[in-house]
Formats: C-alpha cells, structure tokens, sequence
C-alpha cells in the first residue's frame, strides 16, 4: 500500500509542477516494476541523507481506486474509461485502476483541464466509497460581530515585522517537504517555537499530531477555553511545500510559510493581548498538503471520529502575494457560505479592506478536508484565481519575490484575529 502512495505521491506532485508550468511530464514507469524503482529511489535519497526512510514496507498492491466526477470522466473521452467503474454516485464515479495508469489518466486530466489532478486515489475501495457520500452540510447558524473592544486590543498588536522573521525563518529550510529530512525539521522547529506561547500559560499547549504514513507531523497548539472548551475553532495552514517533489529546493515562502507565519503572529499578538477565549482556538500547521490534502484529512478525520464540535475552519494558504486588484479573495466552492458572508462582515467592520471571491473548481486546499467531515471552513486567498502567484511550487517561491515584505499578508492576520476574538466568544 505504501508504494502504491508513494506513487501516486509523485504523481500528484507532477500534477503541483504541471499547473504552475503549464507543461507536464509524466512521472510513472510506464512499465517498469514500480516496486523495485520506487524502493531504490528512496534507498539511494536516503543515503544521500535526503529522504527519511520508513520502517517496514509492506508488498506493493497494484489496484488504486480512484474517484472522480463523471463530468470529468464525459470531457476526458479516454480509452481508460472503457471499464465499467466500480460504484457510483449522481456526480462521481469510482474506478478500479492499476497504479501505473494513473500517470496517463494525471496527463489526460492536464491536457483536458489545465489544473492540477481532480481526482483522489485511495489504498482501498472503502476509503473511495466514501467520496460517493454527499458531505453533511454543517448547521445554519446565526454569526454576531459584538466584540469591538477585544478585536481592537489584539488587531493593535498585530505587526508585519514578525509575520517577515516568520516567513524568514520557514522559507530558510532547504525545503519542507512532507518525506524530507528538513520538512521534518521544519515541523520540530515549529513545535519549539510554538512551545515558547506556552510559558507561564497553563491553558495553552503543543503537541504534534503523527500521521502513519509519512514522518512529517503536524502541529497543534491548543488555548483551551474558558468556559465552553468542547467547542473548538480551527484556524491553520499547510507547513509543507513542494517544487518537483523529494528533496529539491523549495523555499515556499508565499505558499505557504505565508499562511504558517500569519497563524503563528495570530497566536503571538493573542497572548500578548492576555487574551482568553470562551471556546477552545487549536492553531494548526498542517503537514502534507502538497500531496492530496493528506495531512489535513487525517487530522479532520481524527476530529470527526472523536466527535469534536468543530465550530470553524479557517484556512490560511497563499497569503503575501497581490495579484489582483481587491486586498482578500474567498473561494467559495468547498467552503462555508454563511462562514464565507462572516468573515466579509469581519473585513467590513474592522478594517478598510477591499474583497471578492472566486471558484477554485476542485478540492485546492486544507479547508476541503475540514468541509468532506462536516465542518464550516474558508479560504481567504492572496489574489483571484487566474492571477495567483506564478512563482509557487518552484525553487523563486522567495520572500524576496515580496521585496522581504509582508503586507499583504499583515491583512490576513487582522482578519484572522478578528475571526478568532468574534468566533471563540
Ligand atoms: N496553495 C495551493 C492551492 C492554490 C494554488 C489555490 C493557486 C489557488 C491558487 C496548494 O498548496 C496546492 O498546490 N494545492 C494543489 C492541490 C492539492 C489537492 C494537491 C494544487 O492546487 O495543485
Ligand atoms: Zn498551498
């Protein structure tokens, strides 16, 4: 099952690259044994002190299961949809494939679609059939903005210049890589810094979340509510980045130390405010996002099985590049409209910022695993989608690219301040 992962991995990666170049390489074997190709490549990294090596690895399968809207199934008109899929649904399809088809079916979907792959691929036919499931539509609920004192005390303590050291320090990691020695790194680092808000606060706390399938972790840090701490807010982005895959150099700066940097200064002007919430605030950092939203949907996951009430998601990812003309964009396909028209009211009500939205047209970010579980979650985003950063997903992903600046994202902080203070009351 690994390898059949760490295959699709690659391939999704390729898909990553495909859509920032508009030019798309195939990266399957196209014949090869994939089990002997992919375990030499991870030996020969990881004696290049690259890749962290996994433990035991169970016999390669095959099968992957791949669902995907049958829309998409229609304009592909390829020869790899001659089989009959194996379960469907009103919009989806699920298909049995071998793991090697998945570079042609990536391909076709690039050339058709010009965007990264719109489909997702499972270890097991169980996990595909859950994507048949029409997600649960979280309750309607009324959203009051009544908390002008606290919003104001904390948005005057938020500043750039750490939002900029921020973004120094996670884009300095050769790169965050979900399998990479130093998007490890990059995730200890975290931990430690965020371990430094908890001093003297016995009601905040940090600790990893592991995921069983590769060695980078997430991170939380929990401010455990006053009065209602069953109740929790998620707010967070995707500490990992790509350009090409494995160990290459990727600084990721916008996409997305941005949004890391702009979580960690929310967290640092709130205990700097004194600030306590009524509701519990879990800060995330999100590992493996690159590759198919996977550290986001396990920890989702793990909060639905758990039972937690989620109250709302906000993703941060992309934040410090302005392409477009409104200061905020919020993607309103995957996402919560009534949260969506909230944080409109939030932007309208304590700043002068300008904003739109637009569709990204598939799951492109965190938020969708947090909306697949139940959850109210939003993007609010750096640009539209035709004009975002050109620069991501490739070694340039710079701070520089940003003149060492932070402005853009400065307005992100506020906002999420803002969602915080009138969120966790
Ligand atoms: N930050 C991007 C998503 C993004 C890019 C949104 C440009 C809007 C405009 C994210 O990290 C990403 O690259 N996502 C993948 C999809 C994911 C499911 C692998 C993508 O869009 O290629
Ligand atoms: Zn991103």
């Amino acid at each position: 099952m690994r390898v059949v992962k760490g295959f699709l991995v690659s391939l999704l990666l390729s898909g990553c690259a495909a859509r920032a170049f508009a030019v798309y390489t195939p990266d399957f074997d196209g014949g090869v044994d994939v089990k002997l190709a992919i375990q030499a490549a991870i030996e020969s990294a990881a004696s290049a002190g690259g890749l962290v090596p996994e433990p035991a690895r169970p016999a390669p399968e095959r099968s992957v299961w791949v669902s995907m809207e049958k829309n998409d199934v229609g304009a592909l008109d390829d020869a790899l949809f001659k089989r009959a899929p194996v379960a469907q649904s009103k919009k989806i399809a699920v298909y049995e494939f071998d793991a090697a088809e998945l570079g042609r079916l990536a391909d076709g979907m690039h050339r058709a679609f010009l965007r990264a792959p719109g489909f997702f691929a499972h270890d097991t036919l169980e996990a595909a059939l859950e994507d048949l499931k029409t997600p649960p539509a979280p309750p309607a609920r009324a959203y009051a903005v009544d908390q002008e004192l606290r919003v104001k005390q904390a948005l005057a303590l938020v500043k750039e210049d750490s939002i900029v050291s921020a973004i120094a320090s996670l884009s300095a990691f050769r790169n965050r890589y979900y399998r990479s020695a130093t998007g490890v790194d990059a995730s200890k680092w975290l931990q430690r810094e965020w371990g430094k808000f908890a001093q003297n606060r016995p009601d905040i706390s940090v600790a990893p979340f592991k995921h069983a399938a590769f060695p980078q972790e997430s991170v939380i840090l929990t401010m455990r509510g006053t009065t209602e701490p069953d109740k929790v807010i998620v707010i967070g982005g995707h500490l990992d980045c790509v350009a090409g895959g494995g160990d290459n150099p990727a600084p990721g700066a916008d996409d997305n130390a941005s949004g890391v940097a702009v979580t960690q200064e929310v967290i640092r002007a709130l205990v700097e405010a004194g600030y306590k919430p009524a509701k519990t605030i879990k800060f995330i950092a999100f590992a493996a996002e690159e590759v198919g939203l996977r550290g986001s949907g396990d920890v989702a996951a793990a909060f639905k099985k758990a039972g937690t009430a989620v109250d709302g998601m906000l993703n941060l990812d992309m934040v410090n590049y302005k392409g477009s003309p409104l200061d905020i964009y919020f993607v309103s396909d995957n996402t919560s409209a009534g949260q969506n028209a909230f944080l409109g009211r939030l932007l309208d009500t304590y700043t002068d910022y300008t904003w739109g939205s637009f569709k990204c047209g598939y799951g492109c970010s965190d938020h969708a695993s947090w909306t697949k579980n139940g959850y109210p979650a939003s993007l609010p985003f750096e640009s539209t989608f035709e004009q975002y950063n050109p620069f991501i997903h490739k070694a340039t992903d710079t701070l520089a690219q940003t003149g060492g600046r932070a402005e853009q994202a400065l307005k992100f902080a506020r906002l999420a301040v803002a969602y915080a203070v009138e969120l966790a009351k």
